[in-house]
């Protein structure tokens, strides 16, 4: 885990409107982290105090239990249990068998998926900090018939080490924004395309901007590292710089949510690509 300052949060500059322009090269030319270089440019959301994480990571986990308490995929709204369409766009780019890592799997709409659409010989490793949601995809995928393709993880994204470098998919489908700040996500990013062999697909979805309106309003939704569209698109394209991007998206999103018994809708934009590493490893990559 990246420590995170104790004091002071400090305030949130004004963002612009126009798209940061990075010169991502240049601040690493000069021994800067891009992920740093970005979260100064827009207003040090990095700096998020230890007790806003502690807080923000009780309500991730606190949700996500009493959503997964509900009984499963098939409780879940039908825009959780379905996979979404990125994942099934970076699916249409693999051809043989491949190892897949979905980081923080949830009850595995993903995983699940994965394991029934690519060649029987692949490989899928379903990883979440909650365990209850990977007993989910166990007994998922055994009603299936998946399981013997099939791994899950107990483990916190931000400190997972992966075991091998065969990574041939790599999804991580709204966890990033659960880490501790830009820095983690982007360190997290860097072991993920360590981990990928030559042609492997990575599917990477930030829902960012993320807003609750509630019929009284409007507030700011509990989430570990708030990112704004911006940031998530500039650590995404930092990140990717020398894959070929496949696909990008940035769209705005909203879905119904319910927390402490009351409703309201979570709003918010995706910001999402889909990348494939390059045939040849780099010396830059890995
Ligand atoms: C919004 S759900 C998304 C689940 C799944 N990726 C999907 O698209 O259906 C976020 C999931 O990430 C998990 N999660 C949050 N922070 C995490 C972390 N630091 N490490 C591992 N999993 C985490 C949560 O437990 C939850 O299951």
């Amino acid at each position: 885990m990246i420590p995170r300052p104790d004091g002071e949060l400090r305030p949130r500059t004004g963002l612009p409107d126009v798209e940061l322009l990075i010169d991502v090269a240049a601040a690493e030319g000069a021994g800067l982290d891009a992920a740093i270089v970005v979260s100064r440019a827009e207003g040090s959301v990095a700096d998020v105090r230890q007790d806003e994480f502690d807080e923000a990571r009780r309500e991730t986990v606190r949700y996500h239990q009493a959503v997964y308490a509900d009984g499963g995929a098939g409780a879940l709204p039908g825009w959780w249990a379905r996979p979404h369409r990125l994942v099934l766009d970076g699916r249409e780019h693999v051809d043989g068998p491949v190892h897949v890592y979905d980081l923080g799997a949830g009850t595995g709409r993903h995983a699940l998926w994965l394991a029934e659409h690519l060649p029987p010989d692949c490989r899928v490793t379903a990883v979440d900090l909650l365990p209850e949601a990977l007993d989910q995809v166990s007994a998922s995928a055994t009603q299936a018939g998946t399981a013997d393709r099939i791994d899950t993880v107990v483990a916190d994204v931000e400190d997972y080490e992966f075991p091998h470098t065969d990574a041939g998919f790599v999804v991580a489908f709204s966890v990033l924004e659960h880490l501790s700040s830009p820095a983690a996500v982007s360190a997290l990013l860097a072991r993920c395309r360590a981990a990928t062999r030559p042609g492997g697909i990575h599917v990477i979805a930030v829902f960012a901007d993320r807003q609750e309106i509630t019929g009284h309003g409007v507030r700011r939704a509990p989430v570990e590292c708030p990112l704004t569209a911006q940031q998530a698109r500039s650590l995404l394209r930092a990140a990717y710089r020398d894959w070929d991007i496949l696909q990008e998206n940035c769209s705005d999103s909203a879905v119904p949510e319910t927390r402490h018994g009351q409703k309201y809708q979570l709003r918010s934009t995706l910001v999402a690509l889909i990348a494939r590493s390059p045939s040849r490893a780099t010396a830059t990559d890995h």
